[in-house]
């Protein structure tokens, strides 16, 4: 299949871009598009074909659900039981934005869009061109990261191209995304809102809104505690690069000594080395390739900037990749999720000094 490739301008002339991609959708085919989280790959969400060529076209296990991608908020009754208080009260605090809630699922969202559950999972994103190109679609685009499955998600339409070009109909290039890491999402289905995935929108933020938030035990430890997750998607291997991927934890200045010596026998061995570090980091490391990913003290640049970094690590072909904690304050969960699913939880801790 020849996929299309437009470049949004943001101006009245991609008018007829959407109408263009309202139609693939309509039709039953594939499209990416940009969101402020990560790009996404779009089919349409009350077609259980459309669902089902999203599967294949990433590789995805068939009971990781997709979520649902709205542009207002009357659409949600459309296609949900109920809708609690909890899911009004945060609706107008963080949607449109990176906040995915998981509602009761009503008879027309198709069991292949949900994986098979009862529930159904849907998030208004706030980037314009992705509500736009949801419009022209017809109001309900299910929507996975952009990427085939496993492999870091895409934060750009190359991220896209290198992943999918030839799997999929259309590719909208809306330009770096905002955040870099995906939604945050939340259960509203039990008797106490849950945190199934952590984002940009904290548990902090969500609980000054909802009061009490669970947090999922499966993802709160800083390593896989061999509990279940209640997101299936959250159980799978994830974002990995094709390089060995290592975290390194502990004070600052042993990581960095550790980080050191490890790049050091890795290159005796005759590996490609990379290393992923904060801008307070700057001119510690002799690596082949490092690469600077923000200050602790602005940790959004962080979280836009990881994916990226490891998919260019791919391309540079490192083959041993080192990267310090990013246990910042805000954003520390949302990061070090992604980063220690992306290691396989390949953890060195750095002692004090003896
Ligand atoms: O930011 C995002 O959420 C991006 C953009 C494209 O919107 N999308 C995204 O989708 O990250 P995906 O498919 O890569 O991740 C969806 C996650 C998976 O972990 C999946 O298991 C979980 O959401 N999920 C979906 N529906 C669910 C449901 N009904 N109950 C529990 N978890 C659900
Ligand atoms: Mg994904």
């Amino acid at each position: 299949m020849q996929t299309e490739y437009f470049v949004l301008s943001g101006e009245d002339a991609d008018r007829e871009i959407y109408k263009k991609a309202g139609e693939v959708i309509k039709a039953g085919g594939l499209v990416a598009f940009p969101t402020e989280t990560v790009y996404g790959l779009g089919g349409d969400a009350l077609n259980a074909r459309a669902s089902g060529l999203i599967y294949s076209a990433k590789g995805r296990p068939s009971d990781n659900p997709l979520i649902v991608h709205i542009a207002d908020f009357e659409a949600l009754s459309f296609i949900t039981q109920e809708i609690p208080d909890t899911a009004k009260k945060l609706s107008e605090v963080f949607w449109p934005g990176p906040l995915t809630m998981v509602f009761n699922k009503n008879d027309r969202v198709p069991y292949s869009t949900t994986g098979g559950l009862d529930t159904v999972a849907v998030r208004m994103p706030s980037n314009p061109m992705a509500l736009e190109f949801i419009r022209a679609a017809g109001g309900y685009i299910a929507a996975p990261s952009a990427n085939v499955s496993g492999r870091p998600s895409p934060t750009r339409a190359e991220h896209v191209m290198e992943d999918l070009d030839g799997r999929i109909d259309m590719v909208l290039d809306g330009g770096a995304v905002e955040i870099g890491v995906e939604s945050t999402i939340i259960d509203l289905t039990g008797t106490v809102p849950c945190l199934l995935r952590p984002g940009y929108i904290t548990v902090e933020m969500l609980r000054k809104v909802v009061g009490d938030v669970q947090v999922d035990p499966a993802i709160s430890g800083s390593a896989e505690n061999g509990l279940k997750p209640k997101a299936p998607g959250m159980k799978y291997k994830h974002y990995a690069p094709r390089g060995e991927l290592y975290i390194i934890k502990g004070e600052r200045e042993n990581v960095r000594k550790v980080i050191s010596d490890h790049i050091f026998s890795a290159s005796e061995e005759g590996f490609k080395t990379g290393v992923i570090a904060c801008d307070e980091s700057r001119g510690i490391y002799e690596a082949d390739e490092v690469r600077y990913i923000g200050s602790f003290e602005e940790e959004d640049s962080i979280a836009r900037n990881l994916f990226a970094v490891l998919r260019e690590f791919d391309r540079l072909g490192i083959e041993r990749i080192y990267s310090e904690e990013f246990d910042t304050k805000r954003l520390g969960m949302a990061i070090m999720n992604r980063l220690l699913k992306a290691a396989g939880h390949k953890v060195v801790t750095a002692g004090k000094d003896e």
